[in-house]
């Protein structure tokens, strides 16, 4: 099949975007806007498609699901809701009208005029990767201000609540909940029958929920069914301190967890009155030990707090420094990443938190009961296309995100997969996909019946372990787990020039043999592990390995070339096909030059001749495509005019109203419709790696980190055995 060349008679930014917003949006309105993103379970977001206000539908998880998270603002006597679609019978209430909405890496910040008084609801989901215990502290903060906007002065109280829908994925079950007072008032839900390691729908059947504010003069709580408790506050505009006992199922006469704040008499702008909202479970993750058994992982924040209630009092008064890192790391992602182009800084910026919340960091305990913080091990949830553990070829994507904000979490995350393959557990003399089937448990899989995906997954691995030692000087894994890399390495060398009938990485699109951007990963592997070798002092296997990727770069040239003379092909002998050849991203990755310029900018004009009109398609076998590795294929084009297609193609996608999804990495580049994800079932293997989050965000900033130093800072810069590339900025 081969697809009209409309690319550059049909400009991608041609046609105006679908939005139907009445407010001012920037850098633009998303698909869905991240409100309270930091784990596969804390993830609250509101859906868009051509544009819902904050009070215009509820917030949801990231399938869909609803999570109650209610506001409403009393002035002058007059209430207006603010947040989510609460429906009160008894009472009266008109709609705060948004005027602004604006997200940064970390923080999605809304405009609501209500009556004479403006509102500034800020929701901030800290990345904060550098500092393991801040990461993992499952918590976001929503901040909301009042201004008077006419000079006079107005009575204001602010009101939210969240419902027990934050606790389980079926409204059926029955919750139980309590409030504690002190300097902080807290409401606590979970499920009164607890499911340890265990999901419905995506939701962990285990832990609780948190709803959290300081107790300073003014503040009121309730809970109750959901009716009686907002019409509560619409009418006195205050709550009665009391405690609903009647322990049911979510949906019967839905509880909810409120908080209202009188601001008393506002002229200029108030502080914000601080919530924080939460998930903690523990312990987290079950992981497959050496022998076979498993063991109890908790997530790492536990090493400084002993308890929930110690964790929220320092977590809500951190929270005016939490905004000024906040602020500074927006800053600095915006900084760099502008300067490749101001839409690849707004998709940046829609891409950090959700990449960052597909991960949790873990520890154990020392036989003395005290944590081992010399035992990190990260999980990462595949999301979507499934609940799959650690999945390499999804890391890999992930990576480049994960080095600009600390290569550790991505050391981290191979280092469970290492750890688990050195057990010899698993069969197979390639490297596995991924470790479980089913977050969060990591089993492994001893019968060796994982997805099979064996030139990708090796590749993956050595090229990620090549790259962490490159960036960060640290070769502990590379002299650990040499034998397994150099494992790998063999059957890369056996079967990678020539790979058979197997999936790539883009597994929805099925079986094929020959692959051409396959055999790249498997070659760039092989000469990773001659440098690899290099490194650890066998100058012999380094050369004897580079001479096998050279060679095999030589004879994979005539096998992958179209006989056109215009493109490669997606599998050899096939002339009229071709795809994205993003493999070619990890040769600049690791600063190799195994395959000739030629073959870049041959690359680099086809692609131009081949635009959908919200896109490239990553292959001839249908018209979809995947924003990673669009972004992945920016990074390596020739010329800028290339770059700015596919920067600016995924930028349309992503503002064209048409999907309410988080941001999904897989969509149709005819009409920009996301592909897959929430409508799937779980687990559907050809639906592949397909994780919205990782793979977007991955790419992306992977060329803000070619620009840049990495958050790391210059003294561990300097420790570095190779420097950052400058991939975009270099011709090549
Ligand atoms: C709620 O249920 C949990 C789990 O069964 C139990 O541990 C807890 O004591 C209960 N809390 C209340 C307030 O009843
Ligand atoms: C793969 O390519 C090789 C080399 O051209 C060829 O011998 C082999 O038949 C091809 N395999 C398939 C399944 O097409
Ligand atoms: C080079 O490596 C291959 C694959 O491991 C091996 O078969 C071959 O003997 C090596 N050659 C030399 C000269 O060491
Ligand atoms: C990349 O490799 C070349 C040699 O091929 C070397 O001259 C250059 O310094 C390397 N760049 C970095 C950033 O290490």
């Amino acid at each position: 099949m081969k697809f009209p060349s409309i690319g550059t008679l049909f400009p991608f930014f041609f046609l105006p975007s679908a939005q139907a917003i009445t407010w001012t949006a920037a850098p633009f309105n998303p698909p869905s806007i991240p409100l309270a993103v930091r784990t596969p379970y804390l993830s609250a977001w509101l859906p868009q498609g051509p544009g819902a206000a904050l009070n215009d539908v509820w917030p949801t998880f990231w399938t869909g699901s609803i999570l109650g998270w209610a506001g409403f603002v009393k002035v002058d006597g007059k209430a207006y809701s603010f947040l989510g679609a609460p429906n009160v019978p008894s009472a009266t209430f008109t709609k705060a009208v948004q005027k602004s909405f604006q997200f940064t890496s970390t923080q999605s910040i809304f405009v609501l005029s209500a009556g004479p008084v403006d509102l500034t609801v800020t929701f901030l989901s800290p990345v904060e990767a550098t500092d393991l215990v801040k990461q993992s502290i499952p918590f976001a903060y929503l901040a909301v201000s009042a201004a008077s906007m006419d000079g006079a002065a107005h009575s204001v109280q602010v009101y939210s609540d969240i419902s027990a829908e934050w606790v389980s994925g079926n409204n059926a079950l029955i919750a139980n909940w309590s409030t504690t007072t002190g300097s902080i008032l807290t409401h606590q839900v979970q499920l009164q029958t607890q499911s340890v390691f265990s999901e419905l729908n995506d939701h962990i059947q285990h832990g609780s929920a948190f709803y959290s504010t300081s107790n300073i003069p003014g503040v009121t709580y309730q809970t109750g069914g959901d009716i009686a408790v907002r019409a509560q506050f619409i009418n006195n505009g205050r709550l009665p301190n009391t405690r609903d006992t009647n322990f049911r199922a979510i949906q019967d006469n839905w509880p909810v967890f409120a908080f209202a704040h009188d601001l008393d008499m506002v002229t200029g702008a108030t502080t914000p009155v601080v919530v924080s909202v939460g998930h903690v479970r523990d312990p987290a993750i079950r992981y497959v030990v050496a022998g076979g058994g498993t063991q109890s992982r908790s997530v790492y924040f536990w090493s400084q707090f002993s308890t929930p209630a110690a964790l929220i009092s320092s977590f809500l008064s951190d929270f005016d420094n939490s905004l000024a890192r906040a602020k500074a790391f927006d800053n600095k992602v915006n900084l760099d990443s502008s300067k490749i182009s101001i839409d690849y800084a707004a998709i940046v910026a829609l891409s950090l938190r959700q990449a960052l919340a597909t991960i949790e960091i873990t520890i154990t305990k020392n036989n003395d009961g005290t944590w081992n913080t010399g035992d990190v091990l990260v999980f990462m949830k595949e999301i979507s296309s499934n609940g799959n553990m650690n999945t390499v070829d999804v890391i890999f994507p992930a990576w480049p995100g994960l080095l600009y904000t600390n290569p550790l979490l991505g050391k981290y995350l191979l280092e469970a997969l290492f750890r688990y393959q050195a057990t010899g557990l698993y069969p197979n003399k390639w490297s596995i996909h991924d470790l479980g089937a089913s977050y969060p448990q990591a089993l492994g899989h001893n019968d060796g019946n994982d997805e099979a995906m064996p030139v990708e997954e090796s590749g993956n691995m050595l090229i990620m372990a090549l790259s962490y030692a490159q960036r960060t000087g640290d070769t502990s894994h590379i002299i650990q787990y040499n034998k397994l890399l150099d494992q790998w390495t063999q059957f890369l060398i056996t079967d990678s020039l020539i790979p058979a009938n197997q999936l790539s990485t883009d597994d929805f699109a099925g079986h094929l043999a020959n692959q051409t951007n396959l055999a790249i990963k498997g070659i760039i592997g092989i000469k990773a592990m001659s440098q690899i070798a290099q490194i650890l002092g066998d100058p012999a296997k380094g050369a004897n390995y580079s001479s096998i990727a050279a060679d095999y770069v030589t004879r994979w040239q005539k096998l992958a070339a179209s006989s056109t003379g215009q493109h490669l092909t997606l599998s050899y002998g096939d002339s009229s096909s071709w795809g994205l050849v993003y493999n070619l991203y990890a040769e600049k990755l690791l600063n190799f030059s195994i395959f000739p310029s030629s073959i870049y900018t041959m690359q680099t004009a086809w692609y131009k001749t081949v635009a959908q009109p919200f896109g490239i398609p990553l292959d001839t076998r249908h018209t979809y495509t995947k924003t990673d590795w669009e972004i992945y294929t920016a990074a390596i084009v020739t010329d800028n005019a290339a770059r700015d297609l596919f920067i600016g193609s995924v930028k349309k996608y992503a503002s064209s109203g048409v999907s309410s999804q988080p941001f999904g990495d897989w969509y149709e580049t005819t009409d920009g419709r996301a592909q897959g994800f929430r409508a799937r079932p779980v687990a559907g293997g050809h639906l592949g790696k397909v994780s919205w989050a990782i793979r977007c965000l991955s790419f992306l900033i992977t060329s803000v980190d070619e620009l840049s130093d990495s958050l790391l800072g210059s003294v561990n810069l300097q420790s570095m055995l190779l420097k950052p590339l400058e991939v975009l900025t270099l011709p090549l």
